[in-house]
């Protein structure tokens, strides 16, 4: 490669002096269109500087940046569009706050109001425990199916949020204690293998066997006071359904020997001094409109 002033003797335009195997390349001046456009978004790009938030600046508090005359912030745009929303549901909310559930079940533009609202704040609130499809886990129960440890009503659900469930700062809560069989010495080790043998016949896990006949005896003396003679459970007492498929702690043998030794006590925090009582009503009605609504 050679690098010497030339001329191209066709055009008669400069070139750019380097050669590679014969081939030169023209020195053209840039198109005007192309020069003015460029010089255009300097000056733009300067009094953008000048008016909007632009640079990361180091202050002694740490990383900031530079506001811009003109002040403008994505997030007060937000915040703005967001209390704009917020106004145009208000008096829907209130209307919420205001009326029963009988009224507001009837009234669909409350209702749309009330779904969408109590979505956002069970995002907001219970979706770390229940999860954000309210599908539950392990000691969390699942609101989605129609299985209730406490009721499925709007105004029994409405009832465990406000006051929560052995929550010890409310004095409503929902309260209940199972026994820890085992740990409590109430019965010995193999009478509670007996009856943990004996609850997973009730929904057909198990066949009926000696074991589990035994277990059907103790099962009768301890354990049908709370959770029923069929072992259906009992809302008043938050005592679970334990004969069908549904499991707040795991339907396996050696969980539910677990659960009769030890017993488990979940505690779900009251909502009442912390959500207003529209968003009470709102979660209500959306846990209700899960599906498991009674
Ligand atoms: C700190 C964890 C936690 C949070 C947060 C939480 N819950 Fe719960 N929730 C629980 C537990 C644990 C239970 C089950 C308690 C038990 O064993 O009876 C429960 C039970 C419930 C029940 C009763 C279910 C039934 O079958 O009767 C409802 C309804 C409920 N939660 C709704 C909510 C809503 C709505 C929120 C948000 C405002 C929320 N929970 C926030 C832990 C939580
Ligand atoms: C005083 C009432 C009471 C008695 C008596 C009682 N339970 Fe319970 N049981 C409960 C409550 C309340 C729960 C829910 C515990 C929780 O939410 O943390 C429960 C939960 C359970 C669970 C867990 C269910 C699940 O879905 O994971 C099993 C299993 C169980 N009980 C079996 C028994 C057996 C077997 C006996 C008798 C040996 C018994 N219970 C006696 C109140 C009782």
């Amino acid at each position: 490669m050679t690098n010497t002033p030339h001329k191209d003797e066709i055009t008669g335009v400069d070139t750019t002096g380097h050669e590679w195997d014969g081939i030169r390349e023209l020195n053209n001046p840039l198109p005007k269109w192309w020069i003015y456009s460029f010089y255009v978004s300097i000056i733009w790009s300067i009094i953008y500087w000048i008016l909007m938030p632009a640079w990361p600046i180091l202050t002694s508090d740490g990383w900031t940046y530079t506001k811009g005359l003109l002040g403008y912030s994505q997030r007060a745009v937000v915040a703005a569009e967001i209390q704009e929303a917020q106004a145009k549901l208000a008096p829907f909310r209130d209307k919420i706050a205001a009326s029963d559930f009988s009224e507001i079940v009837t009234n669909p533009e409350l209702m749309t109001v009330a779904l969408a609202s109590g979505k956002a704040a069970f995002g907001d609130n219970c979706a770390p425990c229940h999860g954000s499809g309210a599908q539950g886990a392990v000691g969390f129960p699942n609101l989605n199916d129609d299985e209730w440890i406490w009721g499925g009503s709007l105004d029994e659900i409405h009832t465990t949020l406000k006051h929560g469930i052995r929550w010890d700062a409310d004095d409503d809560s929902r309260f209940s204690q199972m026994p820890a069989f085992l740990a409590d010495e109430i019965l010995e080790r193999g009478q509670v293998e007996d009856v943990a043998t004996y609850v997973l016949t009730l929904n057909g896990s198990f066949e009926a066997t000696e074991q589990s006949a035994r277990g059907s005896v103790v099962f009768a003396e301890q354990c049908a006071s709370c959770h029923g003679a069929d072992g259906t459970g009992n809302v008043e007492l938050g005592a679970p359904n334990l004969a069908d498929h549904i499991w707040l702690y795991g339907g396996d043998l050696p969980t539910i020997v677990e659960t009769v030794s030890y017993s488990r006590s979940g505690v779900m925090p009251a909502w009442s001094n912390r959500l207003s009582p529209g968003t009470l009503k709102e979660l209500a009605l959306y846990v209700h409109s899960l599906g498991g609504g009674q």
